[in-house]
């Protein structure tokens, strides 16, 4: 086995998990008893630092629930809604779409309004559809469709949601953490993302940052024992441990990437870092005449999707192993409609990093005799 310092893995540009640093993955070699004080005080500085990130107020509270980030979204959708309840989930990629299955799994009263990959959902409609049907309880949608990388205008939809004094749930799996997001002002009663994206730890666990005066009144309808998310909030407010068996190695590392994200100077920075990244493989690869899927003012700095080009020699998988063995992950695509790949800009990875992959692209696509019209 090679030794830590001898270890070089590939650079991830992908929508996780991610890169991460070496000081977030030595932070885990350690074993902590989950019942410790020292692990519980880490985990009330996680919940403490979380709340902070997100606008920091007394209303909301952080809650971890083991497993990944679809777990924390079935948490939420599986406790929260009443038997006689009816969500509106505003659909525009893969990541909506799995939150109405969760739904529909859980049997819950859910009406789905379905975009385009490449078009944020219409405001004035959810204004018009919640100003006619009452018995609509809870809204959701993701903030960063990370199927295609589009957007959403979270703090609009969010307006219209407290107007008519519905419930707010937001996915905000892949951007929380690089887009500054104010609970309060995004009026948004539960957000959930995940320990692998843009907080740069290790998978895991997923966060809930919930309103506490909702929760205590509606978090009595979970459909589950493992993911009522109530039940682990009172946990973790109670004696400051889970429920169950914890990841104590991943709590370890995020509470160092929290760390890591506050000296790199906040949410700011690191979406700044993010952006350079974005604008290095949208400048470069438009020069190699790779075409971006969505329009300019809909892209977000997480993550691209790129047509395939359209050349004989173009064989998405080829393309792929090629980059790989030459230390660069991308994503497959996830569209319904086109044949995309992915580069994401997040992760532990900086303008030099984003080079590289710009120069093995170009690399690779000389190996496979690939000349593209220039832009
Ligand atoms: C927006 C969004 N929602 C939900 C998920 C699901 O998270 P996980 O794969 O960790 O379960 C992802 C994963 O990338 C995501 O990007």
């Amino acid at each position: 086995m090679k030794k830590l310092s001898q270890w070089k893995d590939k650079a991830l540009f992908t929508p996780g998990p991610l890169t991460t640093s070496g000081t977030v993955k030595q932070s885990m070699l350690r074993d902590l008893g989950s019942r410790d004080s020292e692990f519980i005080q880490i985990i009330r500085d996680v919940r403490h630092r979380l709340v902070d990130l997100a606008g920091g107020n007394d209303q909301h509270t952080a809650i971890l629930v083991q497993g990944s980030g679809t777990f924390g979204i079935e948490s939420v959708l599986s406790s929260i809604i009443p038997p006689d309840g009816k969500l509106i989930i505003l659909v525009n990629g893969a990541y909506g779409t799995r939150m109405l299955k969760i739904a529909k799994i859980h049997k819950i009263n859910t009406q789905e309004i379905i975009y385009a990959e490449n078009t944020c959902p219409d405001a004035n409609a959810l204004d018009h559809i919640l100003a006619n049907d009452p018995a609509i309880t809870h809204v959701a949608v993701v903030h960063c469709e990370t199927t295609t990388g589009i957007i959403n205008p979270i703090q609009t939809y969010g307006e219209i949601v407290h107007k008519h004094k519905r419930v707010y749930i937001v996915d905000a799996m892949s951007s929380f953490g690089a887009y500054p997001i104010n609970l309060q002002d995004a009026h948004i009663d539960y957000l959930i993302s995940s320990a692998n994206k843009c907080i740069e730890g290790v998978p895991g666990f997923s966060f809930i940052l919930a309103n506490k005066q909702n929760l205590v009144a509606n978090g009595k309808y979970a459909r589950t024992l493992s993911l009522d998310l109530l039940a682990q909030w009172q946990g973790l407010e109670t004696d400051g441990q889970f429920r169950f068996t914890p990841p104590t190695h991943v709590i370890l590392a995020f509470h160092q990437a929290l760390l890591e994200l506050e000296q790199e100077g906040g949410v700011a920075e690191r979406g700044l870092r993010y952006y350079n990244n974005y604008q290095i493989t949208i400048e470069q690869m438009q020069k190699m005449g790779f075409r971006p899927y969505l329009e300019e003012n809909q892209r977000g700095y997480i993550i691209t999707s790129f047509f395939y080009p359209s050349h004989l020699n173009f064989h998405f998988k080829d393309f792929y192993e090629r980059l790989s063995e030459k230390g660069h992950v991308i994503y497959p695509g996830k569209l319904s409609h086109a044949d995309c790949f992915r580069i994401g800009h997040v992760g532990r990875l900086n303008a030099a990093d984003v080079r590289a992959l710009m120069l093995s692209i170009a690399e690779t696509l000389l190996e496979m005799g690939i000349e593209l019209p220039q832009a």
